[in-house]
């Protein structure tokens, strides 16, 4: 029953991919009169022959020419290639691509790339990198089968999209593959392979052989609008290059929507951010063990909510694989059932999060080391078994290098409060009193800074000198020279290096 609809609803896909595709062809002419007049800055003569050029294309086209390309499996219903006349639009019917996914397109779609390419553009954008002056490969709302990465023939490319349709791996697809990949073996004399590609507006279904996206020293990358599923290995990788912005996305290994029977089963990282300067901004991870791996440096993550794969069984939410420069911040997210962990981190900021389900932050250490961490302004909410919000991990090795950490005004409903500032206020009536902050300290035997004040029951003659006696394994210790009888106040930090 679940097939059949299937089956039928590709059907009628694949239809409407060719009522889009016979509409597209007349947007695809027209555009080359649209970036001339948005130019300008070409002479009258050649908008004259150019706009000549677009009527003989236009009256030209009889749809029982096919395509010449030994490669296209199916013959092409489009008699010239739009692409190949000047338009920016490279529809990838036009080269024999089959939207109905039910043979190979790899070849098509791999062509239409190549005509988009190969055009001499407008100038350069980085130095190196040809613009293409925003040429579209345009997958016209088909669902497209590959057994192929597809990948751009030449690197120093840049100013192009890739929009509008459906790719599947199909069951021979390599599994070391990622179905879009920007990468490029070898640019000796290129810092950057492409620049300012943009893809939108796809879903991408790995068919479990292997990943989704790939970037590889690119620069400038759009990922926007895509949903990326059935991935083996990652669902979007990111290499070297600097800001790829992941946007407005949703992914995950296995298309569920929360509480499933196989979530224990997990695997796979949906997006792996192995660079600098990259932004994942309003995406949802639902399924996969890790949802976000950061290897790089100032990286940003906002607005993402991660249900991949709860830590019970053994999911994360974001890894951030950093120690010692991790400058990474988190901000606006929603932890679904998991956490975070972060090794010997240094430099994160992690405020406005919403931790559902005892979800929490683990802060591990790997040589000791934990510096400048904000953990500020989140809400936690669990079932009352008594997990601790931040938890250190201390099992390779105990933090010894601990300078300004913040855990603070995170509040709390059924999971344990810790933090680095505590306040606490006690009845006196002695000599001596201890106030004991281990129920809410992050860390053990670290008060860097206290302050007491205290409230006399009566107040009237007496003024007593008092002393802070001991902090040791987070209690504190005062004493008077006068039996007091009221109450104190004490606060404490943990942030302060000795020093400052
Ligand atoms: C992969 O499978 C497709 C059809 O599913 C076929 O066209 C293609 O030749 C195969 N490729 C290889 C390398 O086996
Ligand atoms: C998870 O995988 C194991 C073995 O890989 C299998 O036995 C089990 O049935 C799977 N569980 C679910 C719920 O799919
Ligand atoms: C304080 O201690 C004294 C002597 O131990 C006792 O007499 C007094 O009632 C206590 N005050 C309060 C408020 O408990
Ligand atoms: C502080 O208290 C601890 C026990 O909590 C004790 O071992 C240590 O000797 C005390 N230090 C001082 C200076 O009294």
């Amino acid at each position: 029953m679940g097939m059949f609809s299937f089956d039928t609803m590709v059907v009628v896909l694949g239809l409407l991919a060719c009522f889009i595709m016979a509409n597209h062809v007349e947007v695809g002419q027209s555009s080359p009169v649209e970036r001339l007049v948005g130019g300008g800055a070409r002479d009258r003569d050649s908008h004259v022959r150019k706009l000549q050029e677009f009527k003989l294309n236009f009256f030209q086209r009889e749809p029982t020419v096919s395509l010449s390309s030994s490669s296209s499996p199916s013959p092409s219903p489009t008699p010239s290639l739009p692409g190949r006349r000047g338009s920016g639009v490279f529809p990838v019917t036009a080269y024999g691509a089959d939207p109905t996914g039910k043979t190979d397109s790899t070849d098509a779609i791999l062509e239409a790339i190549s005509d988009a390419v190969s055009g001499d553009g407008d100038g350069f954008l980085m130095e190196g990198i040809r613009n293409l002056g925003g040429v579209r490969i345009s997958l016209e709302g088909g669902i497209y089968m590959i057994s192929r990465p597809i990948k751009l023939p030449v690197a120093g490319r840049g100013n192009m999209l890739i929009s509008g349709g459906t790719l599947k791996a199909s069951d021979n697809f390599t599994t070391d593959g990622y179905l879009i990949d920007l990468s490029f073996s070898s640019s000796p004399n290129l810092d950057y392979n492409y620049e300012f590609i943009t893809l939108r507006d796809l879903m991408l279904d790995c068919n479990f052989k292997g990943g989704g996206i790939r970037t590889i020293d690119a620069l400038r990358t759009t990922i926007d609008n895509c949903y990326i599923a059935h991935f083996a290995t990652t669902g979007i990788l990111v290499q070297g290059g600097h800001e790829t912005y992941i946007r407005n996305s949703f992914l995950g290994q296995h298309i569920t929507a929360g509480g499933d029977p196989s979530e224990r089963n997990f695997t796979g990282t949906a997006i792996d951010l192995q660079g600098n300067d990259n932004a994942v901004t309003d995406v949802v991870i639902f399924s996969a063990a890790i949802g976000i791996t950061i290897s790089g440096q100032a990286n940003m993550i906002t607005g993402v909510h991660c249900y991949n794969k709860a830590y019970g069984f053994g999911g994360t939410g974001i890894h951030l694989k950093v120690p010692g420069i991790t400058q990474t911040r988190i901000v606006n997210s929603y932890f679904d059932y998991t956490g975070i962990v972060a090794e010997d981190p240094v430099q994160l900021h992690v405020s406005d999060c919403f931790f559902l389900g005892d979800a929490f932050i683990v802060l591990k250490s790997l040589r000791g080391v934990l510096n400048g961490i904000n953990i500020v302004n989140n809400m936690f909410s669990g079932s009352n078994k008594g997990i601790d919000i931040v938890q250190l991990d201390q099992t390779n090795e105990e933090f010894k290098e601990i300078g300004h950490v913040v855990v603070d005004k995170n509040n709390v409903n059924g999971m344990n409060l810790k933090a680095t500032v505590a306040k606490g206020i006690t009845q006196v009536n002695g000599t001596s009193w201890t106030v004991d902050f281990n129920g809410i300290l992050l860390f053990p035997r670290r008060i860097r800074f206290v302050q007491h004040a205290l409230l006399l029951t009566d107040a009237s003659n007496s003024f007593p000198n008092t002393v802070l006696r001991n902090i040791s394994n987070n209690q504190v210790v005062i004493e008077s020279d006068t039996i007091v009888e009221g109450s104190v106040s004490v606060s404490v930090d943990q942030s302060p290096s000795m020093s400052s």
